[in-house]
């Protein structure tokens, strides 16, 4: 038996004994920016009315009670869960076509304040997740999972649920064997390795130490004062690693329509410098950037799209290669890599959407990919 762990789940998962017998592709779906389903928002006259009143007063607000009255997110919710319902059951076709082998997350798993360990957040996980992803695409496929910002505005608490309760409560749900928001796993093919390496980019990012910003709590400032401990993982991984193909898989992008978040960079270095491949939600949408030598795929599609995070589909600059939005909508999808020895096809599902005020991001056939390219350049 081989010693990494993620090649022997999905061999054995596949019920192959030795790796002569793997197949020589094997596919991997990349979803991101889901978890919508169950979400309820905080009641409206608390938000505009009572909480005013209770911040004058000098009462502390809970973060995720906070969170829990954004605007924004208020409006989409009323849409989110039918787009998460259809869009689940669109890449579990695409799925069961292909024959994907296991899925990898890249955060933003339950909006809109992670869940934690009481009967609140054990009903989100069943139905946002263990409900939703149902089915013979679905079943038992392990999901490589990641934490975004939407998953750390309950602290501590809800890091532990997704890092170390939901691994026992579904194993599907994959998240190291060492009960830490940073792992690396291994997946193998007949002939070839693919090492993904996951962090919590939260910790990176100035704006989440703001004392006004909801993402700030106790975990986000002590992992904040740490992310050496991060990129020496990543450096290690990838050093140590012999594989042919390397992904740094996490949430917020480097390279972006939106928000370039910027102080991702003692990552990316790494990732230059071993021709390695990012992984990364954050935008409701589909992207490929290309920059500083690394190809970026931004799979945030998967539950409510925002055109506005793909620049309406109008590209800033050449690094934008294509973006899944136009001026009306982007599209909800995932991406999937078909990985073997001499190529990784990156395949771009994006789903026809369709609306009661029509067709407003059309997709010709959307079980055919809208978008495609490949990589033969092996990492090192
Ligand atoms: C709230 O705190 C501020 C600053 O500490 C203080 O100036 C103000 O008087 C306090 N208000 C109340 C209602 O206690
Ligand atoms: C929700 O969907 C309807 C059509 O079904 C659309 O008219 C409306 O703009 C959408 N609302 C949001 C907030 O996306
Ligand atoms: C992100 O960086 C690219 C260059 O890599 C730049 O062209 C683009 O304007 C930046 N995007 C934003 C939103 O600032
Ligand atoms: C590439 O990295 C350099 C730092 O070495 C940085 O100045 C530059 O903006 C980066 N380019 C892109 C496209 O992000
Ligand atoms: C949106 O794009 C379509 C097709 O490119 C164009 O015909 C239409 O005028 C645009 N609408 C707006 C509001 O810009
Ligand atoms: C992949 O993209 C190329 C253009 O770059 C296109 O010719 C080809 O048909 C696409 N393949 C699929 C399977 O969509």
């Amino acid at each position: 038996m081989s010693a990494l762990s993620g090649a022997i789940t999905v061999a054995a998962l596949a019920g192959i004994a030795s790796s002569a017998q793997l197949p020589q592709t094997l596919t991997v779906g990349v979803i991101g920016d889901f978890g919508w389903t169950g979400w309820n928002p905080a009641p409206a006259t608390f938000c505009s009315d009572i909480m005013p009143k209770l911040q004058a007063a000098n009462v502390t607000i809970p973060r995720e009670l906070q969170n829990d009255c954004d605007p924004g997110d208020r409006t989409y919710i009323n849409n989110a869960t039918a787009l998460q319902t259809d869009t689940a059951s669109y890449i579990g076709q695409v799925c069961q076509r292909k024959g994907c082998s296991a899925f990898v997350s890249v955060g933003d798993n339950f909006y809109d304040s992670g869940v934690d360990f009481t009967t609140g957040g054990v009903t989100r996980f069943q139905e946002a997740w263990v409900d939703m992803y149902t089915g013979p695409a679905f079943n038992n496929k392990r999901w490589y999972q990641c934490l975004g910002n939407h998953d750390i505005v309950k602290g501590q608490a809800g890091v532990d649920f997704e890092t170390k309760i939901a691994p026992i409560y579904d194993d599907r749900w994959y998240f190291g064997t060492q009960g830490l928001p940073y792992y690396s796993y291994d997946i193998q093919g007949r002939d070839w390795t693919a090492t993904f390496v996951v962090v919590d980019s939260d910790c990176f990012i100035e704006s989440y130490q703001e004392s006004t910003s909801v993402y700030q709590n106790e975990y986000t400032t002590t992992c904040h004062q740490d992310t050496q401990t991060q990129v020496d993982f990543l450096e290690q991984a990838f050093a140590n690693s012999k594989a042919e193909w390397k992904f740094l898989q996490l949430h917020h992008g480097f390279q972006s329509s939106s928000t370039n978040y910027t102080e991702l960079w003692p990552l990316i270095n790494i990732v230059e410098k071993h021709k390695a491949t990012v992984l990364n939600g954050h935008d409701h949408c589909l992207a490929h950037y290309y920059g500083n030598q690394t190809n970026f795929i931004l799979s945030g599609g998967a539950g409510y799209p925002q055109a506005g995070d793909c620049n309406n589909g109008v590209p800033l600059g050449p690094y934008a290669k294509w973006l899944g939005a136009n001026n009306q909508s982007a599209a909800n999808g995932f991406v999937t890599l078909d990985i073997s020895k001499n190529s990784i096809v990156v395949e771009y599902y994006a789903r026809d959407m369709k609306f009661e005020g029509g067709d407003l991001y059309p997709v010709p056939n959307d079980l055919t990919p809208s978008y495609n390219f490949t990589i033969t350049q092996q990492s090192q």
